[in-house]
């Protein structure tokens, strides 16, 4: 990527909340606008996404939905969201599968909130949006209880020790996933990468937050729920032969930690 280039997931995970759920280096996603980067026009997605209109919602837009998704989806039906949906195979699907639903991606990239808001359209749903927004200031975008189901696809693994605070699943993602889950609610995992849930199931500890299920290959076993989509990456790793693993989590009753910073709400 030329250093010139916009970039496509701007400040994220620089300004990533410390792990442990601690202060974090940057107290807020900053969305620029186009005429903030030196060459937007390098990247055609950049003023695209802001173009579309309906189903994007900007970063720009996206928090002041906060406490009142089911306004932006126009009926009073449950939220369901998915970080970091990509391409958008999962999430217009599962909008398909799930009408019942309200379904929001959230997902930091340009390029791929332009490909998902396509899917989006082409699957001729209507209780799906694409949010761009970046997920380690989750807070922002939701009010306590407020998701009825939470699913995480294929996160950036992130592999090599020096990476360890840019991944997602930690405890600033479970403290954040306690809060925003509606007792009952379910969170839905699936990776490549078993180490990312062993990081995550280990900041479960002390939150309302537990494992239901747990399977090391769902090619031979299944995922442990019903009405599964197959995404972009889940069929690179099928093609390989390589396991898939998933992860089900349910909110417990009880309070959760309130948000860093915050006298509580
Ligand atoms: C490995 S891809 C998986 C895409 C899709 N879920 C799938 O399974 O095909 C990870 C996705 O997470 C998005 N992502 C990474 N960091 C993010 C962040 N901080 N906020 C929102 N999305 C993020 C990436 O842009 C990418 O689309």
């Amino acid at each position: 990527m030329s250093p010139e280039r916009p970039p496509e997931d701007s400040q994220s995970p620089a300004g990533a909340p410390a792990p442990g759920g601690g202060a974090p280096h940057r107290r807020r996603f900053r969305d620029r606008r186009p005429e903030e980067y030196p060459h937007p026009d390098l990247n055609p997605y950049l003023k695209l996404h802001r173009e579309m209109g309906r189903p994007v919602v900007t970063a720009e837009e996206a928090p002041r939905w906060r406490g009142r998704w089911r306004e932006a989806f126009a009926r009073p039906a449950p939220l369901h969201v998915e970080v970091g949906p990509g391409n958008g195979f999962y999430l217009a699907g599962m909008a398909g599968l799930r009408p019942d639903l309200d379904w929001l991606g959230v997902e930091i990239r340009f390029k791929r909130v332009v490909l998902c808001a396509r899917k989006i359209l082409a699957a001729g749903v209507d209780n799906a949006l694409i949010a761009r927004y970046d997920a380690w200031f989750l807070d922002d975008l939701f009010a306590p209880g407020e998701i009825a189901g939470l699913h995480v696809n294929f996160p950036d693994p992130w592999k090599k020790d020096r990476h360890e605070k840019k991944r997602l699943l930690g405890p600033a993602f479970a403290a954040w996933a306690a809060r925003a889950m509606a007792p009952g609610a379910a969170m839905r995992v699936k990776t490549d990468h078993a180490p990312n849930l062993d990081r995550l199931v280990a900041a479960l500890a002390g939150l309302p937050l537990a494992v239901e299920a747990r399977v090391a290959d769902v090619a031979r076993h299944g995922v442990p729920w019903e009405d599964d989509v197959v995404t972009n990456y889940q069929t690179k790793f099928d093609r390989r032969g390589e396991p898939v693993h998933a992860l089900l989590i349910r909110r417990l009753p009880g309070p959760a930690p309130a948000r860093p910073g915050s006298s509580g709400e």
